[in-house]
Formats: C-alpha cells, structure tokens, sequence
C-alpha cells in the first residue's frame, strides 16, 4: 500500500498568506498542514508517500521534510506546474505506482482524527479496479462533493454531485480516497469541467456508475483547512497535538 498527497494548487481562498507560501506549509497547530497528512499515513502502516507539490514552494517543502527520514517514512516528491484540478494532480502519481499497487490518496488541506487502518482493510478486500471513499456527516454539504447513494445496495454510491446547490444528502465527500491503477484510466476518460478542472468528482463517479465505488463514515472529527475558518478550526483541533 502506498500513500499520495495532493499538495498543489493555488490556494486562493487563504490569500494573502498563500502568497507567501503554499498552503500546506501553513501552520496548524504546532505544525505544519501536511505533516498530519503524513502521520495519518504512517499510522496505517503507510511509507511510501509521493507529494504532489507546486513549484513556487518546492525548496520548503524538501528543506522542512527531506527524504521523510525523520518522520519514519519515505517521501518522494512531483511537481504540478499549474493548478488543473483534483484528478490532473493525482496523474501525475502514474509513475510512482504498479499496475499491481494500491494506495491512499488524501487531499492535503483534510485534517482529521481517524485512524485510516480498518478503512484500508476493507478497501484491500475490494474487487481489484474498484475505489473506496471516506464521508463525513458536514452542516453545509454545497462546500462539497455530495455523495447520492444506491437505493438497492447500502454499500455503494449511486453518484457525487459536486457542490450542488441543493444536496441530496448532508455527507460531504472527504478528500480520502483508495484506489489501484485503473484510476489514471478513469482520469484519461474524462474532460475538464466548467470551472476549467479535472474534477475528482468526475473520476469517482466512473466507478460509481460501474457499481464499483464503496465508502466508509469517519467516526472522528474532519475538516479541510481551505478557508481561513476551516484553518482557524483546524488549529483549534490540533493545538498542542504532536503528529
Ligand atoms: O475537502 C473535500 C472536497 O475537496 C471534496 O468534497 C470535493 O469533492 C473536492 O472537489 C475538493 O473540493 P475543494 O473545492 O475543497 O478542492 P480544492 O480546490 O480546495 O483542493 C483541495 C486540495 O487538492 C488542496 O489541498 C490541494 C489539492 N489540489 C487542488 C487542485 C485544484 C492539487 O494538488 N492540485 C490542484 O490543481
């Protein structure tokens, strides 16, 4: 099992502190952002970690994690040149797995209290070529993609709207996902969407509609850090707490 992070894009919505640095530099607590991230990974047993990063921050990033040494793990790292979504950054992973890996890939702006382990079994039970999603129960799912589920099968996803104005359940698609190679076919097939983004969306509702998506519901407490609420919260969280 092997671990990506998508530690890219422009960080718009936290400027002007992004301007200065890539948000997941940003400190959190005693730390910074992407060291949870990591942690949550090693926790599950996790070493190999790609990082997705962009290049304005590059020098940071392997000035503060090196080789991952000192954090019991193995970092490698990819440049995303410019920010073209969720799915166009996890593309950038294809070399870094073989046909026969699977992996977990976090967004890196997700802090959250689970322990990945038992969700990583369950996935490693799934049918080779199908995913598994993490959700949390949110009070504004329109920030989010927004799972609908399977009538029929209480396993499965039927489809993810993404921030739809009027969702159809209040589960938010977390930025934890499991897949094996067949995701860089699904990122071939689709298109960027309105807004100009390969969506993740987009790639997990491939596997929806084959019946191959399945999910688990975070019991702990989840929240992005994109906003400066949600990284205000995020500190709160995690203040005092040693990845
Ligand atoms: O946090 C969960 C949500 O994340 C999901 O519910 C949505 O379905 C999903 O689309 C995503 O929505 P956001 O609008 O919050 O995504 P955002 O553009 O903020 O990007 C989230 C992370 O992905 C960010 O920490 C860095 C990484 N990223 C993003 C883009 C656009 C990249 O590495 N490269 C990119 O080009």
């Amino acid at each position: 099992m092997k671990g990506i992070i998508l530690a890219g894009g422009t960080g718009s919505r936290l400027y002007p502190l992004t301007k200065l640095m890539n948000k997941h530099l940003l400190p959190v607590g005693r730390f910074p952002m992407i060291c949870y991230g990591i942690e949550r990974l090693r926790k599950a047993g996790i070493q190999d970690i790609l990082l997705i990063i962009g290049k304005g921050s590059a020098g940071l990033y392997t000035n503060f994690l090196g080789s991952g040494e000192e954090w019991g793990v193995n970092i490698s790292y990819r440049i995303q040149e410019n920010a073209g979504g969720i799915a166009q950054a996890l593309g950038l992973a294809k070399s870094f797995v073989s046909p026969q890996d699977e992996f977990v890939v976090l967004l890196g702006d997700n802090l959250f209290q689970d322990n990945l382990t038992p969700y990583v079994k369950t996935f490693q039970q799934q049918p080779t070529g199908s995913a598994r999603i993490l959700l949390k129960q949110v009070n504004d799912p329109r920030r989010y993609g927004v799972p609908v589920f399977n009538g029929t099968d209480p396993n499965l996803i039927h489809y993810i709207e993404e921030k739809p104005k009027n969702p159809q359940s209040n589960y938010c698609v977390t930025g934890i996902y499991m897949y094996d190679s067949y995701v860089f076919e699904a990122i071939s097939q689709i298109k960027p969407s309105a807004r100009g983004e390969m969506e993740i969306t987009d790639v997990n509702n491939i596997y929806a509609a084959m019946g191959l998506l399945q999910f688990d519901i975070l019991r702990g407490w989840w929240t992005d850090a994109g906003t400066f609420e949600s990284l205000h919260e995020a500190g709160m969280k995690l203040r005092g707490v040693k990845p």
